[in-house]
């Protein structure tokens, strides 16, 4: 298959559904249930998962135990993991836990920022000076989640000058890599192509990740969109669960197993045994008690096969 020059032979994706997921369900989920669960989403190839978030319990209530999952799950060679955190609080508990990966959360836009965090962006990027200091020597990557990039829930349109120049300032604090991400699903494939070719071009030795919500039905387009113009890193949530509490109208991501498939469909290398992520995408609706939005797990594959109708 021709592709654009650009598109990358392999990509790399972080399993966001133990915290993005989880967070918004409406039954917590067992601290053991969830062992278990990332312990098997672990074996099945995903070179990232973010297992939980340290936030306030009050915040987020259904990740209350993030440090018992934490220390609890199995640690596998390849497999980062990595946890959101918005505060120093949140940190110096990811770091008692021995996190690979902090994943520091902001907002592009103030509006969410209050909501989300009772912060303004820049509230937040004095908190995360701070953050930089206690990670010191911890030998801990620091990634930045920029909430809201392509749009807010209470202001819209969120200009790209505002964007690229909150990257930079990321940048300039000694932040080592950066998520965009579509919080309530308001990006479109045009504006994807453009921001990611612009940050690309700009910071080429800085590691970017997509984050995308499907809420509006264009988070594959969107993701193909960000592949074409060079992404190689992509955040899902396996059987496309997912969603702030705080921004009104946000629902899942972007899902796991259906992402997988078109980029392996695609001859695009994921790293994942799509047929084990599908059996543990299999187990999900008894795990949350619900059905979920992913399509591959209920269709199959496109290589399955049906016998002809019976004459
Ligand atoms: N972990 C655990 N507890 C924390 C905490 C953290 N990271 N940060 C603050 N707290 C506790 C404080 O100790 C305090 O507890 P107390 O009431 O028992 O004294 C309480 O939370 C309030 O602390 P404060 O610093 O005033 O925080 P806040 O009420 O202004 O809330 C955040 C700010 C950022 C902590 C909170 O909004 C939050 O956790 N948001 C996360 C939102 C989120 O995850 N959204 C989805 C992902 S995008
Ligand atoms: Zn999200």
């Amino acid at each position: 298959m021709n592709q654009p020059v650009h598109c990358p032979a392999k990509i790399e994706i972080n399993e966001v559904a133990p915290r993005d997921g989880l967070q918004i369900e409406a039954q917590f989920v067992p601290t053991e249930a969830k062992i278990r669960w990332i312990d098997a989403l672990s074996t099945t190839g995903l070179r990232r998962i973010e297992a939980t978030s340290f936030t306030s319990p009050k915040a987020i209530p259904n990740l209350r135990d993030a440090a018992e999952v934490v220390t609890a799950i199995q640690r596998r060679d390849g497999v980062d993991i990595t946890v959101l955190v918005p505060n120093v609080k949140g940190t110096e508990r990811a770091l008692a836990c021995q996190v690979d990966e902090i994943n520091l959360v902001m907002s592009a836009s103030n509006s969410h920022g209050l909501a989300n965090l009772r912060m303004t962006p820049e509230q937040s990027l004095a908190q995360f000076a701070t953050i930089l200091e206690v990670c010191q020597g911890s030998g801990v990557f620091i990634n930045a989640s920029l909430s809201t990039t392509f749009g807010c829930p209470f202001e819209g349109k969120v200009p790209e000058t505002r964007v690229l120049s909150l990257v930079e300032q990321l940048i300039g604090l000694g932040i080592q890599g950066v998520t965009l991400c579509d919080t309530t699903g308001m990006a479109n494939p045009a504006q994807v192509k453009q921001l990611c070719e612009a940050v690309l071009e700009r910071w080429p030795a800085t590691p970017f990740t997509l984050h995308f919500h499907n809420t509006r039905g264009m988070g594959l387009a969107n993701a193909l969109a960000a592949w074409q113009a060079g992404i190689t890193r992509f955040d899902a949530s396996l059987g496309g669960l997912g969603g702030c509490p705080f921004a009104p109208g946000a629902s899942g991501n972007v899902c796991t197993e259906d992402l997988v498939h078109m980029f392996e469909e695609m001859g695009v290398d994921t790293g994942v045994d799509l047929d084990a992520l599908l059996e543990v995408a299999a187990n999900l609706p008894e795990l949350i008690g619900h059905k979920v939005p992913g399509q591959v797990v209920k269709a199959g594959k496109s290589n399955r096969r049906y016998p002809m109708p019976a004459k």
